[in-house]
């Protein structure tokens, strides 16, 4: 709220944060898992000689570098971009918290860079000690980047026992951090196979004798990465807070996609041990490209739980949904919402100058005054800072559709008790004549009960005697 608001229209900016987050994901965990799964193999293809392994791996190589370097880069630009927009605060709040974690991060992001490159554009001009030297440098780098990323994501989960006077340390060791950690080291082992039996399967399509090495050897990694994403996702279950717990039972959406994700990660388990590992040679193009979505859907899934069930906070405890942060509310609570913000008192003192009082502060009663046509507009405004980064208006969780049918007296009664309506909404954080104007504008914008629904008059007989209480009667009770 101390920011410009930033409306994505029919999406929230958070879902457009979300779709560029995924898609980032898909790649960034191949990026580390790639590089291990790399480094291990052309490690074994020097230790045995296999000449048209290293030729495999190297035409690999290339296909990863493509795809990491140049569109995990694209992405994760993408995502400081979104972030920024959509929740100023809380990436403000991250990066005062992990400074020297972000820093450490760029670190070891240009070293991934660099020794990708060398790892491929040096390859068979470096001795096998030295080429395998470059590609462990690639994969210890890329790992250590998940483990800080991880650790920074499992802060807003749960920050422990963070508070702000504490360094960055305690905030990383949180919880979540462990759990995380080994979810996505699975995942990115897991997922780096299912890309390199993407590509095998297409590239090897007439080496028979080859693929099935390569599925073979690459189905161990995967094995292990299922196995670790299962430690981890478990781990990840029984340690989440309460809240979290409560919003994944709570929640329809998550309910359906946390059944998604066993459902998917079952299948690919299962496709794995027959297909590759135990019948190498078996994955053909249209396969290959199956077993990949599969890995896709259920990662995306796993991720998109594992931000969705956050609710109310960005950062758990520190920073609520809507950019407030926590320790604020009580004083936004009693001296308004609309005052306590920098924009938003900026925009009422431009365009109401005539509702602050002598000190400078806007006044509730002058607030009241103000016309009901611009009541609406200031509850726009509200909507805007207060409620924007969960709903949109007529969208995606739109309120316009939430509150259809919905009397004045209801939209009064939910904004003013957010939090008890649903705990995953952050409580109200303004003034009683506030919430007057937020009411004014939805109710502005809430749908009448769709037509036709025969709700309102018993057609059935028995029905309109029962509604009526004379079927008690005539029973003779
Ligand atoms: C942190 C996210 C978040 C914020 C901020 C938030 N909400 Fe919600 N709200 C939700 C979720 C999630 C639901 C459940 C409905 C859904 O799944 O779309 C919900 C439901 C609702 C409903 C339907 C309630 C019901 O019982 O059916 C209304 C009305 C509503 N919100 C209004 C608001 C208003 C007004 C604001 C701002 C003052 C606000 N919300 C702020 C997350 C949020």
């Amino acid at each position: 709220m101390h920011y410009p608001w930033w409306y994505v229209p029919n999406l929230t900016s958070p879902m457009l944060i979300a779709l560029i987050a995924t898609v980032h994901v898909f790649v960034s965990l191949y990026a580390v898992g790639g590089g291990i799964v790399l480094a291990g193999e052309v490690s074994y293809a020097y230790k045995v000689n296999n000449k048209s392994l290293l030729d495999y791996l190297k035409s690999h190589t290339l296909f990863f570098i493509l795809l990491t370097v140049v569109f995990g880069a694209i992405t994760g630009v993408g995502i400081w971009w979104t972030i920024g927009l959509a929740s100023p605060l809380a990436t403000e709040s991250l990066i005062h918290i992990f400074v020297f974690g972000w820093a450490m991060e760029y670190v070891f992001f240009v070293l991934e860079i660099v020794s990708a490159f060398i790892f491929h554009y040096y390859w068979g001009r470096l001795d096998a000690g030295t080429h395998k030297t470059i590609g462990w440098i690639y994969a210890v780098a890329a790992y250590i980047s998940l483990v800080l990323i991880t650790g920074i994501t499992a802060f807003q989960l749960d920050i422990g026992n963070w508070t702000p006077d504490k360094g960055m340390w305690v905030a990383f060791f949180n919880p979540q951090t462990f759990p995380q950690i080994i979810a996505r080291s699975g995942a990115s082992l897991l997922l780096a196979s299912l890309y390199i039996y993407l590509h095998a399967a297409f590239k090897l399509k007439n080496d028979h004798q080859l693929r099935a090495l390569v599925e073979n050897r690459t189905s161990k990694w995967a094995m292990a990465g299922a196995a670790l994403v299962t430690i981890g996702g478990a781990w990840w279950y029984f340690n989440i807070p309460p809240s979290a717990k409560a919003a994944l039972a709570g929640a329809s959406a998550l309910n359906i996609l946390s059944i998604l994700v066993f459902a998917a990660s079952a299948v690919v388990f299962f496709m794995l041990f027959f297909g590759p590992y135990r019948n190498p040679g078996w994955i053909n193009p249209g396969f290959a490209i199956l077993y990949f979505l599969l890995g896709i859907a259920a990662t995306g899934t796993g991720e998109f739980i594992r931000e969705g069930v956050r609710k109310p906070y960005i950062v758990y405890n520190y920073v609520t949904g809507n950019n407030v942060l926590v320790s604020e509310i009580p004083k936004l609570q009693s001296t308004g919402y609309l005052n306590g913000g920098t924009w938003t008192k900026a925009f009422m003192k431009a365009h109401y100058p005539q509702v602050f009082d002598t000190t400078g502060n806007i006044d509730d009663a002058k607030l009241l005054q103000l016309p009901e046509g611009d009541q609406v507009k200031v509850g726009q405004v509200l909507f805007q800072y207060h409620c924007n980064n969960c709903h949109s208006v007529g969208g995606f969780s739109g309120v316009a559709e939430l509150t259809r049918g919905w009397s004045k007296d209801m939209i009064h009664t939910v904004v003013t008790h957010l939090a008890k309506a649903h705990f995953f909404m952050p409580p109200w954080c303004g003034t009683q004549a506030e919430a007057q104007m937020l009411t004014e504008y939805l109710a502005s914008l809430s749908e009448p009960s769709p037509p036709g629904m025969r709700f309102g008059k018993a057609v059935n007989p028995a029905l309109k005697q029962l509604a009526d209480g004379t079927l008690r009667e005539e029973g003779g009770k």
